[in-house]
């Protein structure tokens, strides 16, 4: 286990620098916050529960009206139709990072391994190694695709060894990954279905979702593995949050499974950790996606957001910088831009882009960070979440004077 967590590490320097302007964070915008929804909710509450259950400890599996309509909100999207699941499938937790955590400590033990894209959450691939796990990276490209015959090649070998070496459990991002802002493709999914279902039926599979409201332009179509007749016998666990789209202090993830197994399990630990999420929270948002200002925000936030990515992407592009040799794809939702940074220039902490960085009080995330192993340095994590728009184009400025003098 590192000493101290990277995610520690960026909020000190940002802490002790207050003049640093952070491409780091994954936080939203606060300017966006919905406290206007949330003020209204919190009236709602106190006119129509005069028995204030809302401040009242709720169930450990979550309030039930929440899930109700968690489980509606998600069979709202284009073609995710979830058959045989509701609210009884789900659990909500303190984030989704608490489903995470949990997930683990009930498949894994120390010593054991997680499959991860390469790259993946750099967050998830501590919290992995906090408890004493390793994770292995998928054959993947760093751009966020997977090599899904090579996975599947993978999974043959492990069932010819018996098992041995073989993962505990599986971690994808199936909407604008963490950091590649990648989706999977259904037909990458399905090909990922023929493959579990023919080498390791039994390997439990986690779909992150994390940022997928949080798409620019038309809705795209995700399905989920839920949703997939490929994956409908497999252990899957959807990991939902209502952080990212809504209120990150709000704090509420979920987990939607139809493994009676693994959702027996995480309401026996979630028992254990807090037996049951903050009611209050999960009260206000019931209310907001009752009332429809949960729908309404996200309505907002997306052209916002979308209008920071193109600002910082234009700041970049405009000052030649894929000329320079670095790449990227535009992002189509989420909060985080991927850059590939010319061959041998190293983006890593302490590197010579992080020092001109440090010098020029601009913060990013090294992209080694988001890798299990055999990391390239030449990757950098972006984020247009935090920062108001003309801060968002004053980083970008810093980030490029700091990459023509690691360059130079
Ligand atoms: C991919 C991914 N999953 C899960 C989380 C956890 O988010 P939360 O606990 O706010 O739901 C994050 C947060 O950044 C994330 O990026």
């Amino acid at each position: 286990m590192r000493e101290e967590p990277v995610i520690t590490r960026l909020m000190t320097a940002a802490l002790e620098r207050p003049e640093l302007l952070s491409l780091a964070a994954g936080f939203t915008d606060n300017s966006r916050l919905p406290a206007a929804a949330v003020e209204r909710a919190v009236a709602a509450l106190r006119a129509s529960d005069p028995g204030k259950t809302y401040l009242q400890y709720g169930r450990n599996a979550g309030d039930p009206e929440l899930r109700a309509a968690l489980a509606e909100h998600l069979r709202s999207f284009p073609e995710e139709t979830l058959p045989g699941l509701g609210p009884d499938d789900m659990i909500v937790t303190n984030g989704s990072q608490q489903l995470l955590y949990m997930t683990v400590q009930l498949f894994c033990d120390p010593g054991d391994t997680v499959w991860v894209q390469a790259p993946s959450y750099f967050v998830f691939l501590e919290l992995l190694r906090g408890l004493g796990v390793r994770p292995v990276s998928m054959p993947s490209a760093p751009d966020g695709a997977v090599d899904t015959e090579a996975c599947r090649r993978q999974l043959r070998q492990w069932r010819a060894a018996g098992g041995a070496g073989r993962p505990r459990l599986a971690y994808l991002m199936g909407a604008f990954a963490n950091p590649s802002a990648r989706s999977l493709s259904k037909e990458e999914k399905a090909a990922l279905a023929e493959a579990f279902r023919a080498e390791a039926p039994d390997l439990p599979v986690v779909e992150d979702m994390a940022y997928r409201e949080l798409f620019f332009g038309e809705p795209p179509t995700v399905t989920s593995m839920l949703s997939m007749e490929a994956w409908h016998d497999h252990p899957v666990l959807y990991a939902g949050t209502l952080t990212k789209p809504f209120a990150t202090g709000l704090k509420t993830g979920y987990g939607l499974t139809r493994s009676t197994v693994w959702r027996e399990g995480l309401e026996r630990i979630k028992g254990h950790q807090d037996f049951g999420s903050s009611q209050f929270a999960q009260a206000v948002l019931r209310e907001a996606l009752r009332c429809g200002d949960y729908a309404h925000h996200l309505r907002e936030v997306r052209p916002f957001y979308a209008v920071k990515a193109a600002r910082l992407e234009d700041v970049l592009e405009r000052a030649g910088l894929r000329a320079q040799g670095w790449h990227w794809e535009s992002p189509r939702g989420g909060l985080l831009l991927w850059l590939r940074a010319p061959d041998g220039l190293d983006t890593s902490f302490d590197g010579p882009l992080w020092r001109a960085a440090m010098d020029e009080s601009v913060l990013y995330v090294p992209g080694d960070l988001c890798f299990a192993e055999g990391a390239p340095r030449n990757f950098v994590r972006l984020s247009f979440g935090a920062l108001a728009a003309e801060r968002i184009e004053e980083a970008a400025r810093r980030f490029l004077r700091a990459a023509a003098r690691a360059a130079g």
